[in-house]
C-alpha cells in the first residue's frame, strides 16, 4: 500500500484554509493509503512560542485531527518531538542543502522580510520538513498550495541523497486539492487565509461559533457587481466564497452559480455561512468530547511508538549510507 505523510503546525487556531487544504484531503485519503499525520511542534518553535500556549495548542490540534475525521486506528497520529528521528534526519538533510536554495523559498522570504533577529531555523525549516516526509518512505504528501515548493525541495534533497549515498530514500509526490488549494482571506481575497493574519475578520477558525462565522462571512469583501459567478481574476471575493461552499458541500461550482442566480450577495453569503456552520458543527462537538479525554493520550502514545519504529529504521539506513557511526564487520 502506498504511504502518505503530512503535518500541521500547532500555532494559533486551525483555519478554514487549513481544513479545506489539508484536513479534508487527509480524511478522504486515509481509506486508500497508509497514512501518517504529524503535529509538527518542532517547526512551530522556529518562531518564539509561549511554552504553555504551545502545549495547549499541541493537544488541541491532536483533537482537531481526530474530530475532523482522522481515524487513529487506521492512520498514525503523533507529535514530531516525540520521535527523535525527525531532528536527527533533519540535521542530515541540512548537511546536503545549499544556503542559496533555502534562501529562495518563498515562505522564508515572506516570514523574514523586514524582520530583525530571524532565527537560523526559519532558514533550515525546509530540510526538517524534508526529513519528516522522507523518514516514513512517503509516496504522497497532501498539502495546500503554499507548501508545494517545500515538497519540491524535498524531492530534490532526496534525489541528491540517493545520488551521493545510494538508493535509500523514496521520492515523494505532492498532492494539492483540486478545489481549495489556496483559500483566501475574507477581507483581502488576494491574500491566503492565514493563522497569523492580524485581521481576525479575514480568517475563520474551525472552532468559531456559528454567530462568529455568520458575522465574518457577512462582512466578507466581494464586489459591486451584485451577481454570483466564479471568476477569480475579476471577482476574487465571490470566487473564494464559492470555493469554500463547494469544498464543504461537495456541490460543483456551476451548480452553486445556478443556486444563487438572480439572488443578491445577502442571500449568497447566508448560504455560504450555512454550509460552513453545517459542516463544522459536528466537528466542534466531537472536538469538545476529545480535548480533555484520556482517549487522546492513548492514540498519541500509540502513534509515537509506531512512528518511532518506522522512522528509526529509515534513519539507520540513512546513517549507514552516509558512513555515520561505527561499521561492524
Ligand atoms: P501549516 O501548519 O502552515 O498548514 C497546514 C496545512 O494547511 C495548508 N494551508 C492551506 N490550504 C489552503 N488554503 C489556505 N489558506 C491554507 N493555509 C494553510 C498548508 O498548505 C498545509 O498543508 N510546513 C508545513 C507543516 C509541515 C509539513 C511537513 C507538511 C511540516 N512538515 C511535512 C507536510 C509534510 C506548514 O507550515 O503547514
Amino acid at each position: 500500500m502506498k504511504t502518505i505523510f503530512s503535518g500541521v503546525q500547532p500555532t494559533g487556531t486551525v483555519t478554514l484554509g487549513n481544513y479545506i487544504g489539508a484536513f479534508k484531503q487527509f480524511t478522504e485519503l486515509q481509506h486508500e493509503y497508509d497514512c501518517r499525520f504529524c503535529i509538527v511542534d518542532q517547526h512551530a518553535i522556529t518562531v518564539q512560542q509561549d511554552p504553555d500556549e504551545l502545549a495547549k495548542t499541541i493537544r488541541s490540534l491532536a483533537a482537531i485531527y481526530i474530530a475532523s475525521g482522522i481515524d487513529p486506528e487506521k492512520s498514525l497520529l503523533f507529535i514530531q518531538s516525540e520521535v527523535p528521528a525527525h531532528a536527527q534526519a533533519g540535521w542530515m538533510m541540512q548537511c546536503i542543502s545549499y544556503i542559496g536554495e533555502l534562501e529562495r523559498m518563498t515562505q522564508f522570504k515572506d516570514k523574514s522580510e523586514g524582520k530583525e533577529g530571524v532565527s537560523a531555523a526559519l532558514l533550515t525549516y525546509p530540510p526538517l520538513m524534508a526529513a519528516d516526509i522522507l523518514i516514513y518512505n512517503s509516496h504522497i504528501v497532501p498539502v495546500g498550495e503554499d507548501q508545494k515548493q517545500h515538497v519540491e525541495l524535498t524531492r530534490d534533497l532526496a534525489e541528491r541523497f540517493n545520488k551521493r549515498y545510494g538508493e535509500v530514500l523514496t521520492i515523494p509526490d505532492v498532492r494539492i486539492p483540486k478545489n481549495g488549494a489556496r483559500i483566501k482571506s475574507l477581507q483581502d481575497p488576494l491574500k491566503k487565509m492565514s493563522k497569523s493574519d492580524p485581521n481576525k475578520k479575514g480568517t475563520i477558525s474551525i472552532l468559531d461559533t456559528p454567530k462568529e462565522i455568520e458575522k465574518k462571512i457577512k462582512s466578507a469583501v466581494t464586489d459591486s457587481d451584485g451577481y454570483v459567478k466564479f471568476d477569480v481574476e475579476n471577482k476574487p471575493g465571490v470566487s473564494n466564497l464559492l470555493t469554500i461552499e463547494s469544498a464543504l458541500s461537495g456541490i460543483a461550482i456551476p451548480d452553486l452559480e445556478a443556486k444563487y442566480e438572480g439572488l443578491g450577495y445577502g442571500a449568497f453569503k447566508a448560504g455560504v455561512a450555512e454550509a460552513v456552520i453545517n459542516h463544522l458543527t459536528p466537528i466542534q462537538e466531537r472536538y469538545g468530547e476529545l480535548l480533555h479525554s484520556s482517549e487522546l493520550d492513548v492514540h498519541l502514545d500509540r502513534g509515537a511508538e509506531k512512528a518511532n519504529a518506522i522512522a528509526s529504521a529509515t534513519l539507520k539506513k540513512m546513517e549507514s549510507a552516509m558512513g555515520l557511526g561505527r561499521r561492524r564487520s
